[in-house]
C-alpha cells in the first residue's frame, strides 16, 4: 500500500535546508496538472492548470505551511503569527493544530472571503481583524515577531518558499521537463519566487541531505508570467500602491514583501509582470468552470487572466507547453459564480414536487 506522504517527504532529497526537522504534515502537494483542451484550442499552445485548490486546505499555502510548521516545531516555538488575506491564515491555523502549537492570524478589516474566515475559526486561531489592509497587517505581524516569542510563517518566513518550490518540482516530474512558459498570480510575490527558485534547482544536480549526488531533472527553465489585479498592481507600476482594490482579495496587495525576488525571477527567466482587470479576472474563472471543469476562487483566475491577455496581443507562442498555477479553490470565495457577467443575481428555479413541472422547467416537455 503507499499514499502520496506530502511535499517535505516526497522531496526531502531536494529540501537540504529542512533536513532534520520534525514533519507536520497533512499530506499536502501531489495536486493534478490538468490538460485543458478547450483553453489549449484557444491560444493555440498546450495548457495546463496546476489545480492547486486541492490541498488540504484547498490552497496552494499548505506546501509552505508544512515546511515553515515543521521548522518552527523544531525550534521549540509553541505559538505562530501570520498576516494573511485568507489563505495563509487557513493553512496556518491547520497546520498549527496538527502540530499542537497556538495559531494568531491577523486579517484586513471586512475584505477576507468567508470559506476562508471559517477556517481559521473552525481551527481555532486567534483571529485578529486589523484596521488596515494586507500591507499593514504584514508590517504589525513582523513587529510582533520580533518583540515576542511567537514565529512568523509568512512567506518572508524562507522555509515557505522551500516548501513552496515543490510545486514547480511536480510540474517537472509530469511533464518530463519544465514547460514553456509558466503563468501564476502574484501578490506578496512569494510564490513567484517559490516556482522560480524550483525550476532553477530542479535544472541543476545537487546533494541530498544523506550526502549523495542527485541528478538534474529539467534541461531548461520556463519564462515566469506573473499577474496582479489592475487595482492592486504594484510591480508593474513601479511604485507601492497605498489603497490597492480588487474583487480578487486574495492578491488585494500593494507593497509585496518578495518584490525583488518578483522582477529578478521575471528578468532572469525573460519573462513578464503585467496586469489583468477585475473584469477580466472574473471572466477568466468563468471560463475555467464552464469549459474545464475546473472551479477556482477569483485571485487564482488572474493566471488564466493573464495567459488570454497576452494571446490577445499575440504573444504566447504557437505551440508552446504553457502550465498555469491555479492557487485557490472556487469554494473559498463562492459568492462570484452566484451572478451573471453583468452582475445579476442568478437565482434557483424553483417548481412544485411533480416531474411535469421538472420537465416542463428542463424544456423536455412541448
Ligand atoms: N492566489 C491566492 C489564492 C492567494 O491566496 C495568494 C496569496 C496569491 C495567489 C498570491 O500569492 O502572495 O505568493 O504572490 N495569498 C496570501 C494570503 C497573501 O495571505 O493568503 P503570493
Amino acid at each position: 500500500a503507499h499514499q502520496w506522504r506530502g511535499v517535505l517527504r516526497e522531496y526531502a532529497h531536494r529540501l537540504p535546508a529542512l533536513a532534520g526537522a520534525p514533519v507536520v504534515t497533512l499530506l499536502e502537494g501531489g495536486t493534478p496538472l490538468i490538460p485543458c483542451e478547450g483553453l489549449s484550442e484557444r491560444v493555440g499552445a498546450e495548457v495546463y492548470v496546476k489545480y492547486e485548490g486541492l490541498n488540504p486546505t484547498a490552497s496552494f499555502k499548505d506546501r509552505g505551511m508544512t515546511a515553515a510548521i515543521s521548522v518552527a516545531k523544531g525550534q521549540g516555538a509553541k505559538a505562530v503569527i501570520c498576516a494573511s488575506t485568507g489563505n495563509t491564515s487557513a493553512s496556518a491555523a491547520a497546520y498549527a493544530v496538527k502540530a499542537g502549537m497556538t495559531c494568531a492570524v491577523l486579517v484586513p478589516d471586512g475584505k477576507i472571503a468567508l470559506g476562508k474566515l471559517s477556517q481559521a475559526i473552525a481551527h481555532g486561531a486567534t483571529l485578529i481583524q486589523v484596521e488596515g489592509n494586507f500591507d499593514d497587517c504584514l508590517t504589525v505581524a513582523r513587529k510582533l515577531a520580533e518583540s515576542y516569542p511567537v514565529e512568523l510563517v509568512n512567506s518572508v518566513n524562507p522555509a515557505r518558499i522551500e516548501g513552496q518550490k515543490t510545486a514547480a518540482f511536480e510540474v517537472v516530474d509530469a511533464l518530463g521537463d519544465a514547460p514553456d512558459i509558466h503563468v501564476l498570480p502574484v501578490g506578496n510575490a512569494g510564490n513567484i519566487t517559490a516556482y522560480w527558485k524550483g525550476y532553477r534547482e530542479y535544472a541543476s544536480a545537487a546533494t541530498a541531505p544523506d550526502g549523495s549526488e542527485v541528478d538534474a531533472v529539467a534541461t531548461r527553465t520556463p519564462a515566469m508570467w506573473g499577474f496582479q489585479a489592475a487595482g492592486a498592481a504594484p510591480i508593474v507600476l513601479g511604485h507601492p500602491v497605498d489603497e490597492p482594490e480588487t474583487i480578487a482579495t486574495a492578491i488585494r496587495i500593494g507593497n509585496p514583501a518578495s518584490w525583488r525576488q518578483a522582477v529578478e525571477a521575471r528578468e532572469e527567466s525573460g519573462g513578464v509582470i503585467d496586469a489583468v482587470t477585475d473584469e477580466e479576472i472574473l471572466e477568466a474563472q468563468r471560463l475555467l468552470s464552464s469549459t474545464e471543469g475546473v472551479f477556482v476562487e477569483p485571485g487564482s483566475a488572474a493566471s488564466i487572466a493573464g495567459l488570454m491577455k497576452q494571446h490577445r496581443a499575440g504573444l504566447v507562442p504557437a505551440g508552446a507547453t504553457v502550465v498555469c498555477t491555479v492557487t485557490g479553490h472556487g469554494l473559498k470565495d463562492p459568492q462570484w459564480a452566484l451572478r451573471t457577467a453583468d452582475g445579476a443575481d442568478i437565482e434557483p428555479v424553483r417548481v412544485p414536487v411533480d416531474a411535469y413541472s421538472v420537465a416542463s422547467a428542463l424544456g423536455l416537455e412541448g
